[in-house]
């Protein structure tokens, strides 16, 4: 077998032979196809990157149509089970799991940057009380590049180290001011005991700074397993954005906004915010057929489904049902589980849904856990951002060090008016 495509231009009769790498043909190799001498030559069209391989990437593989998902070759399910997020996060960003001393350096240097500048608290005042926590991770993200001027040194390996053990330490300070900052509460500083999802709820919940709060084991290590679950996911809006803006060179706390900003949209990290206020407007079993109705006349998206890649049920679902058993028998039953439960049993055995291959995605039980779990809605997709920071911070490095990127810069085609004068 021959790795070649044979290409035969109409247009001029003339054929080519075409290099297949990787299951790839480089569009680049489609310029020297010209229907005359001052011809561009050929370009491809496709403008969400259904069918572009953007980068070559050793992250995360998905085979969408089997329902896989492994971090660096390990399957999701194997992760969640016996490992941490920690671990999960030095295995996404360097290619291995830790050795023993590899993982108490890491887990040391990330507790050691949780703190923020008190500066940050003072901006963070600045925005209104009832401003989305989303935006205000966006805002907060983006001006912490403001306190590190050395985070431009993107090509000293040490200094990018230092950055991503801020990002990493950070984020979740960040969102849980964020909800301090909403409901008027005084911030709560990092405990440097706790382990990385129980010091978030810590942050988040501690009645007050003179208070003594103890983070409940189940739950904590719940929020651990879901970070687990969204560490990464290959080349999805919020990486590309990530790998976009690191493409010209930003730093990477510009670059990591500019993600998080990717990911506030309802049809990315924003979908299980969607997916609650969806359970509770249909709010009984009974009302499901009629939104399913409405779903199949194009008046509404069932969110929590369909995924671009996934044409199976998606992996991470699963293990999120699973969790989701475990978290309720400490917060008691979310009753929306049941309409969930039903409105999956209807959808999966619906023509329509089958058909198009739409199954229920991460985001359609996530959501009920975190309302069990007491976070309001609009802390949805922070909780989504804080572990997908570990994935944002390998895409940037790998496309960094990547000899074959360059400042990414799509073509376009033209189809305006042609040259006209006043
Ligand atoms: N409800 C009803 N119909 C749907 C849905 C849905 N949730 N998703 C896709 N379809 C239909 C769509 O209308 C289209 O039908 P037709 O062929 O008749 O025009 C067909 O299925 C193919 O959909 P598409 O829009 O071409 O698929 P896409 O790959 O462009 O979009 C998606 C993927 C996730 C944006 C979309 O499925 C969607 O909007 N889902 C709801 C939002 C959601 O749950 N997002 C979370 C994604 S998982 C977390 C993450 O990774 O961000």
């Amino acid at each position: 077998m021959t790795d070649t495509l044979t290409v035969r231009d109409d247009r001029t009769g003339k054929e080519y032979k075409i290099q297949i790498q990787d299951g790839a043909v480089k569009a680049m190799d489609l310029r020297q196809i010209k229907a005359s001498e001052k011809d561009f030559g050929l370009m491809t069209y496709d403008p969400a990157f259904q069918n572009t391989a953007s980068c070559k990437s050793r992250i995360t593989f998905i085979d969408g149509d089997a329902g896989i998902l492994r971090y660096r070759g390990y399957p999701i399910e194997e992760l969640a089970e016996k490992k941490n997020y920690l671990e999960v996060a030095y295995l996404v960003l360097h290619g291995e799991l830790p050795t023993k001393s590899e993982y108490e350096d890491w887990v040391h240097s990330v507790t050691y940057h949780t703190m923020v500048h008190e500066n940050v608290k003072k901006f963070m005042d600045g925005f209104h009380h009832d401003a989305h926590p989303m935006g205000m991770l966006v805002g907060t993200l983006g001006a912490l590049s403001t306190f590190y001027p050395d985070a431009k040194n993107i090509f000293d390996a040490e200094s990018r180290n230092l950055q991503i053990y801020r990002l990493i330490a950070k984020i979740p300070t960040l969102a849980a001011f964020a909800y301090r900052h909403s409901r008027g509460m005084p911030y709560i500083h990092p405990s440097n005991d706790l382990g990385y999802a129980a010091n978030f709820l810590s942050m988040m919940y501690t009645p007050s700074p003179t208070t003594k709060y103890e983070p409940n084991e189940t739950l904590a290590k719940a929020l651990d397993v879901l970070f687990i679950l969204h560490a990464d996911h290959e080349q999805n809006c919020s990486a590309n954005a990530m790998r976009s803006i690191g493409s010209s060179h930003a730093d990477p706390f510009s670059a990591a906004a500019g993600a998080a900003a990717a990911l506030y949209g309802p049809l990315h990290g924003g979908a299980n915010e969607e997916v609650i206020r969806m359970l509770t407007e249909i709010g009984s079993v009974e009302k499901i057929p009629e939104v399913i109705a409405q779903v199949k006349d194009g008046k509404r998206l069932l969110m929590g489904f369909g995924h671009r890649v996934y044409k199976n049920y998606d992996p991470r679902a699963r293990i999120i049902k699973k969790v989701a058993e475990e978290v309720f028998q400490v917060t008691g039953r979310n009753r929306l589980l049941d309409i969930a439960l039903a409105l999956e049993k209807v959808a999966l055995s619906d023509d329509y849904f089958i058909k198009r291959k739409l199954y229920p995605n991460v985001d359609f039980y996530s959501g009920i856990i975190y309302q069990a779990m007491k976070f309001p809605s609009d802390m949805f997709p922070v909780l989504f951002a804080i572990p997908r920071m570990s994935g944002w911070l390998a895409q940037w490095q790998e496309g960094l060090l990547d000899p074959e990127q360059k400042i990414a810069r799509p073509r376009q085609l033209y189809l305006g008016s042609p040259e006209r004068h006043i």
